[in-house]
């Protein structure tokens, strides 16, 4: 059976970014694989969260990974820093991960750029940490979207490394997973680039449905199109992409044949993604609201998690050590 790894960082509201790109892919996994998903909250430390609010994101996180569909009686869901055996793995890990190659990441390149007065290391080992999150226990698939591919190609190298260092067949090589076979980019709806929750374009699992509407009918369109059979600019063909994790197959052919003999109106065009993402994430935010006022399953969920990702990630860490070693007296 494969055995599944993923998170997502509590940095605030899921998008649907984060629903299409990973989370919708792990309410599907779970039905035939080990699964283990978590909150990545030592990841969002990078960006020094207001201590008094990273409690509050965690639980938010929690209540759209349940609201979302995802079952605790079929997964193991976990807190990262309830598994306090990662920070080991990460420091053992640490040992093999090249300065050089860690700079050269595209992520850290980003952050540099956009947070140049906020360099710090765990920035730099930020994918040290991720590698370390799959590793421990020793999965095969991670159902991530696209900007995750090269982290996972890290992942891979740390493996190859540890066992080609110690001479054992220890980690497997884990694969960047998508249901759909292809890992997913989600668009925003500002015209360019992805979806994210820094960046203001997008759409969280938890808005309202009026909010939704406005929200996609203040989507960047253009003038339309003036000739027949043209290829959309990426404003409108990114609109295209997000219609098709939202509406029907059919519907997707009728618009890009409308827009194919130059007879789409975007305001139909609009309203009819807008609708369709309501139908989509309205029972979605339900849920959310009435999971997230239940303190007491919350917390029921998280320790019962913790406990089962513990003892995988013993057994990793302990057989690392002893691969590395590190020997008690
Ligand atoms: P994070 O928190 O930035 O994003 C969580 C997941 O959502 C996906 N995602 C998207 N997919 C498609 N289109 C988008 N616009 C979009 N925005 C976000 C991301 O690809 C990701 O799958 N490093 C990870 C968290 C992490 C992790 C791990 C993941 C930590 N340890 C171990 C897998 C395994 C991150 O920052 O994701």
């Amino acid at each position: 059976m494969e055995k599944v790894v993923s998170g997502i960082r509590s940095t605030g509201n899921l998008h649907l970014g984060n629903y299409f790109g990973a989370l919708k892919n792990f309410i599907k996994m779970q039905d035939d694989a080990d699964c283990l998903f978590f909150i990545a909250d030592y990841h969002s430390l990078t960006t020094h969260p207001d201590p008094t609010q990273l409690n509050g994101n965690v639980r938010n996180v929690l209540s759209e990974y349940l609201g979302a569909g995802l079952s605790p009686e079929k997964s193991t869901i976990f807190i990262q820093s309830d598994m306090p055996e990662v920070a080991e793995l990460y420091l053992l890990l640490n040992m093999h991960a090249y300065i050089g190659e860690l700079e050269r990441t595209s992520s850290f390149k980003d952050k540099v750029r956009q947070h140049s007065e906020n360099v710090n290391a765990g920035l730099l080992t930020y994918p040290v940490l991720m590698a370390a999150d799959i590793l421990i226990h020793r999965a095969t698939q991670v159902p991530v979207g696209k900007d995750q591919e090269q982290h996972l190609e890290m992942t891979r190298q740390y493996a190859r490394r540890f066992n080609s260092k110690y001479g054992v067949e220890f980690f497997p090589e884990p694969v960047a997973y998508n249901f759909g076979s292809e890992l997913v980019k989600v668009p925003g709806l500002d015209g360019s680039g992805k979806m994210g929750k820094s960046t203001g374009n997008g759409v969280y699992l938890v808005d309202s449905d009026a909010d939704i509407r406005k929200k996609v009918m203040k989507a960047v369109t253009d003038g339309g199109p003036t000739e027949k059979n043209s290829t959309p600019p990426e404003a409108i063909e990114n609109l295209f992409t997000i219609m098709s994790l939202v509406s029907t197959p059919e519907i997707l052919s009728q618009f890009r044949g409308a827009y194919a003999d130059c007879s789409i109106r975007y305001g139909d065009f609009k309203k009819q993604i807008a609708e369709d993402m309501v139908t989509t994430v309205a029972p979605i935010r339900e849920r959310i609201f009435e999971v997230r006022s239940n303190e007491k399953y919350l917390s029921e969920v998280a320790a019962h998690g913790a406990q089962k990702a513990r003892q995988s990630a013993q057994a990793t860490v302990s057989a690392v050590r002893e691969i590395m070693g590190i020997k008690r007296f």
